[in-house]
C-alpha cells in the first residue's frame, strides 16, 4: 500500500487486518495493526524510514519497487530493531546491498543479533543529522521506549516526528489519519497500547517528552510505526501520554477473579455490591481472568484506582489465570494503585495470603492486610461479609 502524505513523504507500509496476537501470543490485537514505513524525498537524497514485519517482506519490497527504483534509496533509517519494523531489511538489502542503515548504537547490536548480517550500519546519537538536500532528518535516541535501541527522527521543513512505536496503536484502518477514524476506537487502542507496552517505562516517557518539547521543534504531524497518523492537533496524543505516564487513574475499580465452583465468583459479585454501597460514584468492572483477554484486563487495571483480586485455593496455591495476571501486573509496575485479595477455600486456604504477597511485590498498597477468606461456598453470612469487605474497599478508594 502506498499513498502520499505530502510532496516529500510517501507511506509505503502494510496494513495487517488479520493480526489478532502480537509478540507471539502475548498481546491481543482485536483490530489488527499496521507496520508503517515512510519514504522521504529531499531535493538531493532519499531515505526510507523503517520497514515491515517479516511475513510481509516480499510484498513490501515488491510494492516499494512500484514507488521508487530501489537504487534511488540513499539511506535506510531503522528507528527500532524489533522484527515488526526491521523484518524486511534482509529482503531489501539483498536488492540494494551496502545501502547505509542509520540506527542507534544499540540497534546495531539488536539487528546483528537477530539477522546475523554485517550491514553498512551508521550508528547515530541524539542531535545527529542526515542531510537530504533541502531538508534533514534529526535523530533523537529514545532508549527503553520501549527497547534500548528505540529512536525517534524528525523531518525539518515538513515538521514531522517519526517516533516509531511511541504514540502508536494496533489499529488497522484504511483511513490512516486520526481525524478520519472513530475517536473512541482510536483512543481505546492507544490507551491499550500504552497500558500493555509502555507502562513500565512511564518515567522515561515523561522525561523524553520534556526533552523533545525543549527542542522547540514545530510538530505538524506525528507518524508512528503502528496505526493511524496524527495530523489533526498532533500534540493531543503527546498530552495524553503525559497524563498516562503520571500514575494515571480514573474513578474505577476492577475486580479480577477466577473460580472453580462459583464460590469466588459469588464473593466477587457481593464485593462489587459492597463497593457500590460504600462508594456510589466509582465505576466497577468485573473480569473472570480465565474467560477474559488478559490485555483488556491490563487496560482496565491501568485505568483503575485499585484492583480486587480473587482466587480459590488449589494445591496450596492460586489458579493459573490469576498467577498469570499477577506476573503481568508485576512486570508493568503500575504506580499509585491500591489492591486487596479474596478467595474461597475448602481446607488449607493459602490463596488470599499468596495474592496479598503478589500484590505487595507488584507495588500495590494493600487496602486490607488480611484479605477476605471464605470457607467452602459462601453462605448468607459469608456473602454479607463480602459485601462489608466491598464497602471497606469502596471507602478506601474514595480518598
Ligand atoms: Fe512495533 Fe517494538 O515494535
Amino acid at each position: 500500500m502506498s499513498f502520499k502524505i505530502n510532496e516529500n513523504v510517501t507511506y509505503v507500509g502494510k496494513i495487517d487486518w488479520e493480526l489478532r496476537k502480537f509478540h507471539g501470543e502475548e498481546l491481543s490485537t482485536h483490530k489488527g495493526t499496521s507496520y508503517n514505513s515512510y519514504l522521504v524525498r529531499g531535493s538531493e537524497k532519499t531515505a526510507l524510514i523503517d520497514t515491515v514485519w517479516k511475513p510481509f517482506a516480499e510484498e513490501f519490497v515488491s510494492n516499494l519497487k512500484k514507488e521508487i527504483d530501489l537504487k534511488e534509496i540513499d539511506y535506510i533509517v531503522a528507528n527500532h530493531g524489533e522484527v515488526d519494523h526491521s523484518g524486511a531489511l534482509s529482503e531489501l538489502l539483498r536488492e540494494i546491498p551496502g545501502t547505509p542503515v542509520y540506527c542507534s548504537k544499540a540497534a546495531v547490536k539488536s539487528l546483528r543479533g537477530q539477522y546475523h548480517q554485517d550491514w553498512n550500519f551508521k550508528p547515530v546519537k541524539t542531535g545527529d543529522k542526515l542531510n537530504l538536500g533541502d531538508r534533514e532528518l534529526i535523530f533523537v535516541e529514545a532508549k527503553m521506549l520501549h527497547w534500548p535501541d528505540s529512536m525517534f527522527c524528525y523531518l525539518t521543513e515538513n515538521n514531522i516526528l517519526f517516533p516509531n512505536d511511541a504514540f502508536g496503536q494496533h489499529y488497522a484502518s484504511e483511513h490512516m489519519y486520526n481525524d478520519l477514524v472513530d475517536q473512541d476506537e482510536l483512543y481505546h487502542e492507544a490507551i491499550k497500547y500504552y497500558a500493555n507496552i509502555l507502562t513500565p517505562f512511564s518515567k522515561l516517557v515523561t522525561a523524553k517528552i520534556k526533552e523533545v518539547v525543549s527542542l522547540e521543534l514545530p510538530v505538524e504531524m506525528i507518524c508512528p510505526s503502528h496505526g493511524i497518523i496524527w495530523r489533526d492537533d498532533p500534540l493531543q496524543i503527546v498530552n495524553k501520554y503525559m497524563e498516562w505516564a503520571d500514575a494515571y487513574q480514573e474513578n474505577q475499580v476492577t475486580i479480577i477473579y477466577d473460580t472453580m465452583w462459583d464460590g469466588t465468583r459469588k464473593a466477587a459479585e457481593a464485593i462489587a455490591k459492597g463497593i457500590k454501597h460504600g462508594n456510589p460514584e466509582i465505576t466497577i468492572k468485573l473480569y473472570n481472568a480465565a474467560r477474559s483477554d488478559i490485555n483488556d484486563i491490563v487496560t482496565e487495571s491501568f485505568k483503575s484506582r485499585g484492583l480486587v483480586v480473587g482466587s480459590p485455593t488449589i494445591n496450596k496455591g492460586i489458579l493459573h489465570s490469576i498467577a498469570s495476571f499477577m506476573e503481568t501486573a508485576k512486570g508493568l509496575n503500575f504506580q499509585d494503585k491500591k489492591g486487596c485479595a479474596f478467595g474461597c477455600y475448602g481446607w488449607s486456604g493459602e490463596s488470599v495470603k499468596l495474592i496479598n504477597t503478589l500484590l505487595d511485590e507488584a507495588g500495590f498498597e494493600l487496602i486490607n492486610e488480611q484479605g477476605l477468606r471464605m470457607l467452602w461456598n459462601p453462605d448468607e453470612e459469608a456473602v454479607a461479609a463480602a459485601n462489608a469487605y466491598g464497602q471497606e474497599i469502596g471507602k478506601a478508594l474514595a480518598n
